[in-house]
């Protein structure tokens, strides 16, 4: 097989380099790669502030769709199934070696090369609004609408029954961002986040999707409701800040924050297992599409990673082998 080898990340191609294909255990699977999604935590990986768990390829990628080529003893997999697959790193190659419970049957009514940029969005999105307890008809605040998560983040929100408050970047993306389904969306290089939050959620959101981290703390806890929970699960603005525990404690406001990537493969099963049964649907019935910016060939994966550093990406780039 081929994959990436982002080791000369100032150069503008990265090579396509050989391995010997993998050999799949026990319930597990090799997916001949239709696509892999491209991630901002991929940008991170390869720059050196975000590796793979112990165990997982070097090289980048952590979701694909494609055909399952081989199966190992007890699969409830067969070789042909179209599948997307979430994986611990290594999606940017022609084949990966996947756990069976990291896998879900390609989703009806989406094209199997634009299904890649969903398994990465549905399961950390799945696992981290489940831990906000967040429910139909409570407002929920998403930062970075426009982006890989922030799409998919709307459109589940939405079909959820959830009021979807917004942010991005200029008029053209938070208009994209209203058409997904946000009630409001907000410009946040010009608008005031708080006061525009408050127009339409007058005592604050119940919940917010939180991209940034440090440096938008104290606004996000200045537009929460009382019993809000501010969900963060990036930290583009840094990860050190001040709190204000007498906020926390007066609104009984929660702050929490987590990660997919290094969960056990236990709670990876078991989430798979929830975005198949309750996200799932919601996809094969259109309410929740992956929207893909652009297909890119596997060997232009530098070029695609520059794309996504620069800002022009509205939702997800995918690379093609
Ligand atoms: N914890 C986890 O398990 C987990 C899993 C997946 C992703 N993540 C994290 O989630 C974040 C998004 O990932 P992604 O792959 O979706 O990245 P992406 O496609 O590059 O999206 C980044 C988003 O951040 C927005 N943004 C940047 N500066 C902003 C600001 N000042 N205010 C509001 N929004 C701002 C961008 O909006 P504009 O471009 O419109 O300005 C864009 O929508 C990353 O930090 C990533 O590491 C975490």
């Amino acid at each position: 097989m081929l994959v990436v080898n982002p080791d000369t990340p100032s150069h503008d191609t990265w090579a396509l380099v050989p391995k010997p294909d993998p050999e799949p255990g026990a319930r597990e699977v090799i997916v001949d790669v239709a696509a892999a999604g491209v991630n901002r935590a991929d940008l991170l990986q390869v720059a050196g502030s975000y590796p793979p768990p112990p165990g997982a390829p070097s090289w980048p990628g952590l979701e694909v769709s494609g055909t399952v080529s081989a199966v190992g003893p007890g699969s409830r997999w067969q070789v042909g199934d179209e599948v997307v697959a979430l994986v611990e790193g290594g999606g940017y190659a022609t084949r990966v070696l996947v756990p069976d419970a990291q896998v879900l049957p390609a989703p009806h009514g989406v094209p199997l090369v634009d299904a890649a940029a969903l398994p990465e969005a549905v399961c950390t999105l799945w696992s981290t609004l489940g831990a906000a307890r967040l429910t139909a008809g409570e407002w929920l605040l998403v930062h970075g609408g426009s982006g890989g998560i922030g799409t998919v983040a709307i459109q589940l929100a939405t079909a959820m029954g959830v009021h979807v408050a917004t942010t991005a970047g200029g008029p053209d993306r938070t208009a994209r961002c209203a058409e997904l389904g946000a009630e409001l969306a907000i410009d946040h290089r010009s608008a005031d986040l708080a006061s525009e939050v408050h127009r339409v959620a007058p005592d604050g959101v119940d919940v917010i999707l939180d991209v940034l981290g440090a440096g938008s703390l104290a606004t996000n806890l200045s537009c929460l409701a009382v019993e809000g929970r501010l969900a963060i699960i990036g930290l583009q603005q840094g990860s050190r800040a001040e709190l204000d525990l007498g906020l926390l404690l007066s609104r009984r406001l929660t702050v929490l924050a987590t990660t997919l990537r290094s969960r056990p493969r236990t709670q990876k099963a078991e989430i798979v297992a929830g975005v198949a049964e309750h996200v799932w649907p919601l996809v094969e019935s259109g309410q929740v599409r992956p929207v893909v910016h652009d297909r890119v060939p596997l060997a232009e994966a530098a070029h695609a990673h520059r794309r996504l550093a620069s800002g022009e990406v509205f939702g997800s780039l995918v690379l093609v082998p």
